[in-house]
């Protein structure tokens, strides 16, 4: 599987953001993250439809919409109109998780669900069939910049093997932590997509970084 690196746009200059999407329109990134936050289902507020719908405007890349709110049923057709390409859930806002992948992909989407660090596999062992991706927070979503949760790499490599088993498509997203030093060791353990907020837009130079992210090496 190629590997993808989704920057995330959260840690991003938002007096300079048309400069910022179109750095990233030039790099080797392949999708945008998109980091949603309602000030319910996490302690922060983020943004929303405005900003997505300037940043389709700006980029050809694929949008990357990761949804940490409640009830994110109410918008997904929204999500839809203002160009998200993806759009991934928390698994832990949905009660009818199944039903709310079925309204992405009739809108057109990829549908993601998210699980936070403390949200097990199970949680989503009877939808994958119906889920394009799969996220895993190594991190307690709501901020960027925070740090890696170690063991998180034996969840990705048992839900490496799940996916694997059962011979599906889907692919393996981590957020949350990723740095050049443990980005070659998580694509290893079976990661497909990571997504990189302060690494890229903390580095003097973010296209070389996400450069340096596609390529990195196990240590
Ligand atoms: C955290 C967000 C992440 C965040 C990652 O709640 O879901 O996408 O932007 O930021 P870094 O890469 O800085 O940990
Ligand atoms: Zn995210």
């Amino acid at each position: 599987m190629p590997r993808i690196v989704s920057p995330s746009i959260l840690s991003a200059d938002f007096g300079h953001l048309a400069d910022e999407i179109a750095l990233l329109d030039r790099s080797e990134a392949q999708w945008i993250h998109f980091d949603v936050m309602d000030g319910v289902f996490v302690p922060n507020i983020s943004f929303g439809f405005p900003l997505l719908r300037q940043v389709r405007a700006l980029t050809r890349k694929k949008l990357d919409v990761h949804l940490m709110i409640v009830d994110p049923d109410r918008y997904i057709d929204r999500f839809a109109e203002c160009g998200a390409d993806v759009l991934t859930v928390q698994a832990e806002a949905c009660v009818h998780l199944h039903r709310t992948l079925q309204a992405i992909h009739r809108a057109g989407m990829r549908a993601g669900v998210a699980l936070n660090p403390h949200t097990p596999l199970c949680a989503i062992e009877e939808v994958l069939e119906d889920t394009d991706m799969v996220l895993l927070m190594t991190v307690n979503p709501g901020y960027g910049g925070q740090q890696f949760i170690e063991h998180s790499y034996s969840k990705i490599e048992r839900l490496r093997a799940m996916i694997d088993s059962r011979n599906l498509p889907t692919l393996i997203q981590m957020d949350g932590g990723v740095t050049l030093e443990n980005a070659g060791a998580l694509y290893a353990s079976g990661v497909d997509v990571l997504v990189a907020g302060n690494t890229v837009f903390s580095s003097a130079d973010p296209a070389c970084t996400i450069r340096r992210l596609l390529t990195a090496e196990r240590p």
